[in-house]
């Protein structure tokens, strides 16, 4: 190759991603307020932002990938805990996540800053990011979960209690914490308490200290209940 052809590879070449990159960035400015859904954008969800600010969540979590790397992206915690479940992780970190090994610190936030966080939070989950990076949230069993079944032969009940950590508080035959265990809760419990009882415990008793899980999807929720009443 010549230094002439050379030097034309070089110029189109920069000169043609050059277009290319100012195309993409041009169109992803005018979609922006599509995919976000800027009409939402109440000021209640505005209000949250500061409240997000203001107690820096952002030190510890990241929102579209920006923050810091210690605790969960919270683009989807939305959907993945739903709105009682970040209430009560953020009122009672300490309960929360009492077998945990990472830390939360209890922020004492008013009931009006949790309320406005959640709007905020409800927002983001929203946007519109491809699916990127790629999260669980929307599948109605979540790909983890799945994952723990393929070609290992686990049954998908207990890869769910697996996957969406109610063994670091509970105990299964022997696998998980030995707080507690959960073999008898089917013999216990009708199907429709027990979903109560997972999904939102103190609505059977207010002074349950299991934090809801109404992020589980229904055919989450339904796995794991069947699973329970099985006698396996
Ligand atoms: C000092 C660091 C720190 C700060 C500040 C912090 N968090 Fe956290 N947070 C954590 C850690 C660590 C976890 C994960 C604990 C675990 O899973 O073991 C977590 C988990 C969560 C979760 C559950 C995430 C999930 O993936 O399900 C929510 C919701 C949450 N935090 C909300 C908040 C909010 C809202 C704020 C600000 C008011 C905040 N956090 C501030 C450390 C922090
Ligand atoms: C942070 C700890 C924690 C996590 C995570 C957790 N639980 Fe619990 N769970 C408890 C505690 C503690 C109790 C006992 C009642 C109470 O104080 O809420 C309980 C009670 C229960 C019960 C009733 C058991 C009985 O015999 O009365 C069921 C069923 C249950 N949990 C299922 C689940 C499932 C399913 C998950 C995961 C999706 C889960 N839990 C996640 C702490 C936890």
């Amino acid at each position: 190759m010549s230094n002439r052809t050379a030097f034309w590879i070089f110029i189109l070449g920069t000169a043609s991603s050059a277009l290319l990159f100012i195309f993409l960035t041009v169109d992803m400015h005018r979609q922006v307020d599509a995919l976000t859904n800027a009409d939402k954008l109440t000021d209640d969800v505005v209000a949250g932002k500061k409240v997000w600010e203001k107690y820096n969540c952002n030190d510890c979590h990241t929102l579209l990938g920006f923050g810091g790397y210690y605790a969960p992206d919270m683009t989807k915690v939305y959907k993945r805990r739903g709105e009682d479940g970040i209430r009560f992780i953020v009122k009672e970190p300490e309960k929360a996540f009492a077998k945990s090994w990472r830390k939360m610190p209890k922020q004492n936030l008013s009931d009006a800053e949790i309320n406005s966080l959640i709007a905020f939070l409800k927002w983001v989950s929203e946007i519109n990011n491809g699916d990127w990076p790629p999260q669980d949230s929307d599948k109605r069993i979540a790909n983890s979960a799945l994952k723990l079944t393929a070609g290992a032969g686990v049954n998908l009940g207990m890869a769910l209690l697996q996957d969406k950590g109610c063994l670091s508080c509970h105990n299964y035959k022997g696998v998980g914490d030995e707080d507690v265990p959960l073999e008898k809760a089917g013999e216990k419990y009708d199907a429709e308490t027990l979903k109560k009882l997972i999904h939102n415990p103190q609505s059977v008793n207010k002074d349950a200290s299991m934090p809801p899980q109404d992020g589980l999807s229904d055919a989450e929720l339904e796995t794991i209940v069947n699973f329970l009443k099985s006698k396996n």
